[in-house]
């Protein structure tokens, strides 16, 4: 290994990891963190004054190349036209951290069907497109590292409000296992960072600030330890990494417990920290 975790073969020519969702919270620490190890970093997300803000103050404080290219991952070409720019602009990544994501409050039904599409493109289709499109220059190098950013929820029982939500983290953590096997001898690593409560801006989109907030300090954890934990966990070829021992525990709870049991105490906890909107009886659609 080269500087702080370097791969060898970029010693003299930099990487560059492409962080989505780097505007706030755990998608800004990973930027952080790659960027004090020497990654050169492009940043996306939305909000593009916020993406230009944290490239500035990492360009300036890292010896860093930071390039902003906002885009809305909810857009059916929205990575296609991201591609395309990274070549326009001859950016070769070796870093890729799929980490954009947010909850859809609300039961099944109450919400319109185009939500839950936004939502999939956002949560497992743009991560795919971008693991298809981004992993072949990687394989062709032999070298290459990607972190899709799961959730500890995709490892428990399903519960009633945010339907999707670890349905869709449970795809992230079993699609990333299988292509970290198929990348084995190719030499690019892919890892499923599971974290839990995690302190960003998350819960506050979600409409849950009042309510997670009444959870006991012990259950949380910094984005920027997450973010740390995520980056050690890849490129020491970890498939799948759960952040923290309370997030541990409860993953071996649910592995072990009967499925009834561990549904109604998941079930119970969630409560705790869903709006009402997300606890109350669906409307008819
Ligand atoms: N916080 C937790 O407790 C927790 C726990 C487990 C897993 N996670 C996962 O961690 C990841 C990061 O979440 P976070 O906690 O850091 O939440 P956050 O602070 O709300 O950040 C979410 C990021 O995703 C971006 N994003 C949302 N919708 C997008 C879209 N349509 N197109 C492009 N970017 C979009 C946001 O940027 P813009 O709004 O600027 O587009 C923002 O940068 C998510 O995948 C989440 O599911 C979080």
């Amino acid at each position: 290994m080269g500087r702080r975790g370097q791969p060898k073969e970029n010693v003299m020519s930099r990487v560059t990891a492409l962080i989505t969702g780097a505007s706030a919270g755990i998608g800004e620490a990973f930027a952080e963190e790659l960027a004090r190890r020497g990654y050169d970093l492009v940043l996306t997300a939305r909000r593009e004054e916020r993406l230009q803000a944290l490239a500035d103050r990492l360009s300036g404080e890292h010896d860093v190349s930071c390039q902003v290219l906002a885009a809305d991952l909810a857009e059916p070409d929205a990575v296609e036209k991201l591609c395309a720019e990274l070549t326009e602009r001859s950016i070769d990544i070796g870093f890729l951290v799929n980490n954009a994501g947010y909850g859809v409050p609300g039961h099944f039904l109450n919400n319109d069907f185009s939500t839950h599409t936004d939502f999939m493109r956002v949560l497992m289709g743009a991560l795919l497109e971008l693991c298809h499109r981004l992993l072949p220059p990687m394989v062709e190098r032999g070298e290459g590292h990607v972190i899709n950013v799961a959730s500890i929820a995709g490892m428990l029982p399903g519960t009633g409000g945010s339907t999707l939500y670890s349905a869709a983290k449970a795809f992230v953590i079993k699609f990333s296992e299988s292509l970290s096997v198929e990348m084995a001898d190719r030499g690019v690593k892919i890892c499923a960072v599971c974290p839990g409560l995690t302190h960003s801006e998350f819960h506050d989109v979600t409409g849950t600030r009042n309510e997670v907030n009444q959870l006991p300090k012990f259950m949380w954890m910094s984005s920027e330890l997450v973010a740390k934990q995520g980056v050690d966990a890849v490129l020491q070829g970890e498939p799948v990494f759960i952040n923290g021992p309370v997030n541990h525990g409860m993953e071996l709870l649910a592995r072990y417990l009967p499925a009834a049991i561990a549904r109604r105490i998941v079930g119970n906890q969630s409560k705790k920290f869903r709006s009402a909107e997300n606890t109350s009886a669906p409307q008819k659609p």
